[in-house]
């Protein structure tokens, strides 16, 4: 069984002051139960003020991309060793922003794979269809797709997380139905167990899309849904524990 993970995607948002939410959190998971890992991705201004403040508390930090180098003459760019170098532990990969804003395509992701384990780090790593791509009942071939280009064999025997996010389910207030996201989980564990074994076995498949406080029981409830990639909602730190109480 693999472990439940709750994370949160800040995004473009979060100035240093905002760092209360996340203490916010801290403070709330000393009481929570201990069922769920809990991470959240700041902007990268703020991963090192937030790693700092979260060591010896069971928040983690992370990432929403890097670079494949190590370093080099990339301007504007962070890499991998940067993050770890900064207290974050995980990093998120192939978010459908950085795909369609960044063109990030299967392969540039696999390689921002490889940097993150190289950096010892956990890559989150999103896939996702568009409305289009459902509409046209292409969605599990899409999955497929992404899965097969965006993951490397290098992740075998590593720890890796896979999250699910339909695009047009972010940021819009619509969820696919629970047989929907039931559907791709599944297709995604027999992906993943095929290709990587107990490793694809034991990754985390989270859901991401509009998650929030009252559809999170639903949604975390159905079967391979391990945990949820949650942006808006993490933003307040009631909304994020409530969502991570639906974890217990
Ligand atoms: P929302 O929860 O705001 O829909 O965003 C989901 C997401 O993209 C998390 O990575």
């Amino acid at each position: 069984m693999a472990r439940m993970v709750i994370a949160g995607n800040w995004k473009m948002n979060g100035l240093t002051e905002t760092l209360a939410e996340a203490e916010g959190v801290m403070a709330g998971l000393e009481a929570a139960h201990d069922n769920a890992d809990c991470v959240i991705c700041p902007p990268a201004t703020l991963v090192l003020a937030m790693a700092n403040r979260a060591r010896g508390s069971r928040l983690k930090v992370g990432g929403q991309t890097c670079h494949p180098a190590e370093s080099g003459a990339h301007t504007g760019d962070i890499s991998a060793e940067m993050l770890a170098d900064a207290g974050a532990s995980h990093v998120i990969l192939g978010h459908s922003e950085r795909r369609a804003d960044h063109g990030e395509s299967d392969e540039s992701v696999a390689a921002r794979v490889e940097a993150a384990l190289r950096a010892g780090l956990v890559p989150i790593i999103c896939v996702g269809e568009t409305l289009y791509e459902r509409d046209g009942g292409h969605t599990l071939d899409i999955i497929a797709g992404q899965l097969a280009g965006s993951l490397p064999d290098s992740l075998n025997g590593q720890d890796f997380i896979l999250a699910y996010e339909p695009v047009w389910a972010i940021g819009t207030g619509r969820t696919p139905t629970l047989e929907q996201i039931g559907e791709v989980h599944l297709a995604i564990r027999e992906r993943l167990s095929q290709r990587f074994g107990e490793t694809g076995q034991s990754a985390p498949i989270l859901y991401g899309g509009s998650m929030k406080p009252g559809n999170a029981g639903e949604i975390l409830g159905v079967s391979e849904v391990n945990g949820g990639l949650i942006g808006g909602a993490s933003l307040k730190a009631a909304d994020f524990l409530a969502i991570y109480e639906a974890a217990g």
